[in-house]
């Protein structure tokens, strides 16, 4: 099992924050997922003119790992420029639960790298909706 390396998965998301694609809020939001076996996959915010279909950095890494065949997610770095960080959202809490329930969450502001905030899903989603129960 691969060690969590904290700082590189937050300067992982750092980098993919780069390629937000965010004309509306100019809110951007990058994402690195680590998996058990040492892969990091990062992904970044993409926003829609129907704003309702904007996807999170989050799920974007989430969903280009699982399309990967890549699983196992050990952890999962947030960054943008927002004091504290910016929280997951409800819809990323629902999907992080559903693939990366062991995962450690790690949400940083750009502003303040080294200011790491760590969470685990179960703390921001607690009893998750599950279809195996
Ligand atoms: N956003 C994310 O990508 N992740 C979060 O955790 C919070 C919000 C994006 C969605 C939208 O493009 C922008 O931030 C403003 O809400």
């Amino acid at each position: 099992m691969a060690a969590i390396n904290k700082r590189r998965l937050v300067r992982a998301a750092l980098r993919a924050r780069e390629s937000a694609v965010a004309p509306y809020s100019r809110f951007k939001v990058g994402a690195a997922l680590l998996t058990r076996s040492g892969k990091i996959i990062s992904g970044a915010n993409v926003e829609s003119a129907s704003y309702g279909l904007t996807c999170c950095a989050e799920r974007v890494a989430l969903f280009k790992a699982l399309t990967s065949m890549q699983k196992d997610f050990l952890a999962i770095a947030v960054v943008a420029r927002h004091r504290g960080g910016a929280m997951p959202c409800g819809a990323c809490r629902q999907l992080l639960a559903e693939y990366a329930p062991n995962a450690r969450v790690f949400v940083a502001d750009t502003a303040k790298l080294k200011i790491v905030r760590e969470f685990s899903v179960e703390e921001l989603l607690p009893g998750a909706f599950r279809l195996d129960g």
